[in-house]
């Protein structure tokens, strides 16, 4: 006789579920099919494919330069290994800006022909509408506030936002709008902790922080980040909970110096 093992999708009811629970959600960034099957096994919640892979996969300066076609070829591959995570595309900059329709067309391809189980988009009252109709279309959406870097030209830099009496209102108010639009849970980046506290306090969605502090109902952070693979500057926020850099660095330097001794393949890699 087999055991089959039934595995549980985390969908948007159990976010909201988690928050009624005092349940933190745990999300990380993949942009690719081994790293999404292992968090995935790992037991994350939910898998963000970033556009941050602009900057930690294809070595871009901002989040700016990615397109549709990068981030739907990325959600693919995501979606492909994640059997339990909720896996959320994220809507790269000029794919929901220009019109409505252009955003409920592109979040629509995110679903249909990536996998993905909602998208995100950066901003605050100024996607209200959009972030209504393309939930209206059946998608769910996580929202993200306070520093949105495909707005980094207009925000002067990557800094902390909601830092004065007038800016953290505004960061309110643009968060119960998003609620109130049908967003199913709010990114919160660099904010300060105790104004991402009341965010959390005064929404019934949940809020996922990064650089938000302790008191947001979930978390995420940038998997190159805590992994130690970019290393081209660490943001304060970030917990690296390994070095991968180092050791892809010492495994590829043995591996040169093998090849080049002739101690690599020995007669166990040979046929
Ligand atoms: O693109 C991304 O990885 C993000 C997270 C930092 C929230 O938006």
């Amino acid at each position: 006789m087999s055991t089959q093992i039934r595995i549980t999708r985390v969908t948007t009811a159990t976010v909201r579920e988690m928050k009624r629970k005092g349940e933190r959600v745990s999300m990380l960034t993949a942009y690719d099919y081994p790293t999404a099957a292992a968090m995935d096994e790992a037991g994350i919640d939910i898998i963000l494919v970033g556009d941050s892979l602009g900057m930690v996969v294809l070595g871009y300066d901002s989040t700016l330069p990615v397109t549709m076609e990068d981030m739907i070829h990325h959600t693919k591959a995501v979606s492909r290994a994640a059997k339990r995570a909720m896996v959320i595309g994220d809507m790269p900059f000029m794919s929901y800006q220009a019109s409505v329709e252009e955003a409920v067309r592109n979040a629509g391809r995110f679903m249909q022909e990536a996998g993905a189980h909602g998208v995100k988009l950066e901003g605050g009252r100024e996607v209200a509408d959009v972030t209504r109709r393309i939930v209206q279309a059946g998608i769910p959406v996580m929202a993200h506030i306070g520093l949105t870097p495909q707005s980094v030209h207009q925000l002067g830099g990557y800094r902390v936002q909601g830092k004065d009496h007038p800016s953290a209102t505004r960061l309110l108010d643009d968060a119960k709008i998003l609620e109130e639009a049908g967003a199913f849970s709010v990114v919160l980046e660099c904010v300060p902790a105790a104004l991402a506290e009341k965010i959390t306090a005064s929404l019934s969605i949940s809020t996922i922080g990064i650089g938000g502090g302790i008191h947001c109902d979930g978390q995420v952070l940038v998997v190159h980040d805590m992994l130690g693979l970019f290393e081209r500057f660490t943001p304060k926020f970030v917990k690296k909970y390994a070095s991968l850099n180092v050791q892809i660095k010492e495994a590829v330097a043995q591996y040169v110096d093998e090849v080049k001794k002739g101690a690599f393949p020995g007669p166990e890699h040979s046929f």
